[in-house]
């Protein structure tokens, strides 16, 4: 009786998962074969387009530069290279098209941040580059460029990694050799401010702490993880607020033990009492370097992840394993809040020709979910995205892949893992066409609108089969810059929505409340998606200011 009973429950209960969509699955699509360079950096800008680089002084790429422009640069032996071809080019989403860019400074293994207004600021590098500040302003008419000012930072930054801040400066921490911050735009003292936990998580030789895992807090301050170890820093005082307990297991997480994080989506509640979990997943175990880089033995990368709530009084990691091992991996948030991990080696670590055993399939990660039950193993790519490869979100739901680069060249032939010049979408499960009755349509407001902080803004949309008026929710996504398996200044919100009503045929309106301040959601360009039963819309972009 009872256990008939709870067979009952059970078989509900499954049946309004699966009809509620994302189950297993997933959808690879070849979108260019050749866009002439290997993305090993990408930002989506609130016109849809991409800008993506690679690093300018290698030689050639397979892509041309307009009108005959050409780029001159001293080699390492003292005479002059000419270089006609680009190392940056702007993607555009809708018609499938690059456009080459200009770019005269090496921006290779650097970082970036989009501010307030929409721009791309873009620091640091290699070389010549490593000191530069690079604006890119987003227009639709194909005339924009790359702004290079070459003595914009105070420090080199290589391997660094940036933060947007509420008060719309960004925050550019660490580098290779650099156990400091600064700022961008500078105000006041231009000064760089030490930060001894970096000194503190160099392994001397490895460097296994470069590109930080930073995450803005929901009380200001700034998340950080290094290598094994995380604090919490508030950058106004220059003081650790707190410091965090190992990851179980003690393992390395930053490049080139590359792991990846992710802040876990922030669900608003009303007098935005929000709390703030990190996800880390993946990664290289200790000395698994110096074993690839010494004695090419390629050791199976970390199978675990971390979870942590950052602002409870004891704060814990709660580990969990994947379905398997991933170093540079990609970590990714999903419009419908779920976490997609993508890309990567099974074997190795980050650095020329030191990954093995590329993972081809996906998995995603419902944080939602009982423990032993948060992981989807997705359908595979058939294209190894090993170092130097990078993923993004795009505003329609699907998620852009491109890069992988192992080699100090570009390298195509005889090699393992060549270098890759296509772009792949993965589309994930919500975009499948059995879904389509129950995908919503914002009406309005229309793209690019503007909107406050605590502010009620209503919503329209249509759905074309029957809606369930209590599984509409409302997510707001700020696109991230990523490379080297970091995705910076990613963040969503799951807004808090106030009543949904139905406003005519196949129409209907959700009422939302947006963040109540900038450490909820610093100013800028955010998606926002209508997600009814796990099926996300199309996301249209508003600014908040
Ligand atoms: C890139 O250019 C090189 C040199 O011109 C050529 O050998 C190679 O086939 C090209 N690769 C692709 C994928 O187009
Ligand atoms: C292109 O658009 C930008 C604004 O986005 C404008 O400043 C610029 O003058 C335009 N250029 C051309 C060639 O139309
Ligand atoms: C480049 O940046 C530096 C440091 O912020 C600034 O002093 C200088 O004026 C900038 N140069 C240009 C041409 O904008
Ligand atoms: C990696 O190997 C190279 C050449 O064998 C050596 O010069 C370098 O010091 C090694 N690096 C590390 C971190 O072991
Ligand atoms: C964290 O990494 C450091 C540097 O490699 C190492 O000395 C330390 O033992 C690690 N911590 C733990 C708990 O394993």
């Amino acid at each position: 009786m009872w256990s008939q009973l709870i067979l009952v429950i059970l078989a509900a209960a499954a049946s309004v998962r699966c009809a509620a969509a994302a189950t297993s699955g997933g959808k690879w699509d070849m979108l260019l074969k050749n866009v002439g360079i290997s993305a090993m950096h990408m930002q989506l800008l609130n016109n849809n387009r991409v800008i993506m680089f690679d690093r300018t002084d290698f030689g050639h790429s397979n892509l041309s530069l307009p009108n005959h422009k050409c780029r001159t640069y001293p080699s390492n032996k003292g005479t002059l290279i000419v270089d006609c071809t680009a190392h940056s080019v702007e993607y555009d989403v809708h018609t499938n098209t690059i456009r080459p860019l200009m770019v005269l400074t090496d921006f290779w293994c650097s970082s970036g941040a989009v501010m307030p207004d929409g721009s791309l600021v873009q620091t640091g590098g290699y070389h010549g580059g490593d000191h530069a500040v690079r604006v890119f302003k987003p227009c639709d008419n194909g005339s924009c460029d790359w702004q290079e000012n070459v003595s914009g930072l105070i420090q080199r930054r290589w391997y660094a990694t940036n933060q947007i801040l509420p008060d719309g400066r960004q925050i550019i921490i660490g580098g290779r050799r650099q156990f400091n911050y600064e700022f961008y735009p500078k105000t006041g003292l231009t000064v760089s401010y030490n930060l001894p936990f970096l000194f503190q998580t160099n392994d001397p030789g490895i460097e296994n702490n470069l590109y930080p895992f930073v995450f803005l807090n929901v009380d200001g301050n700034l998340f950080i993880f290094a290598n094994n170890r995380s604090i919490l820093f508030d950058y106004h005082k220059n003081v650790v607020v707190r410091t965090y307990p190992n990851v179980p297991g003690g393992d390395p997480r930053s490049y080139p033990s590359t792991g990846s994080a992710v802040l876990l989506p922030l669900k608003m509640t009303q007098g935005d009492e929000v709390e703030a979990e990190v996800l880390v997943c993946g990664g290289a175990p200790k000395g698994s370097y110096t074993s690839a880089n010494k004695s090419h033995k390629f050791v199976n990368a970390l199978d675990s992840c971390g979870r942590i709530k950052i602002n409870e009084a004891k704060p814990q990691w709660v580990m969990d394993k994947m379905p398997m091992p991933r170093v540079m991996g990609d970590m990714l948030l999903l419009p419908n809040a779920k976490v997609l991990i993508i890309n990567g080696a099974s074997a190795g670590t980050a650095g020329w020709e030191m990954g093995r055993d590329p993972v081809l399939n996906p998995v995603l990660y419902n944080p939602d979910e009982n423990i032993e039950s948060r992981f989807e193993v997705q359908n595979p790519s058939k294209i190894p995205r090993m170092y130097h490869s990078s993923t993004i979100l795009l505003g329609d739901g699907r998620v852009l892949v491109g890069g992988s680069n192992p080699h100090i060249k570009y390298d195509f032939t005889g090699v393992l893992f060549p270098t890759e010049l296509s772009l792949e979408s993965f589309s994930p499960s919500y975009l499948d066409p059995i879904y389509a009755y129950l995908r919503p349509t914002i009406i309005s407001p229309v793209s690019r609108i503007k909107i406050g902080y605590g502010q009620r803004v209503p919503i329209r949309f249509s759905v074309p089969g029957r809606v369930k008026m209590d599984m509409v929710r409302v997510t707001m996504i700020a696109p991230s810059f990523t490379t080297h398996s970091f995705s910076m200044n990613q963040r969503l919100l799951v807004l808090r929505s106030e009543d949904v009503k139905i406003v005519g045929r196949s129409k209907y309106q959700i009422r939302v409340v947006t963040p109540g301040s900038g450490n909820l959601a610093p100013s800028g360009y955010y998606m926002i998606f209508v997600v009814h039963q796990e099926i996300p819309s199309e996301a249209i972009w508003v600014q908040i200011q």
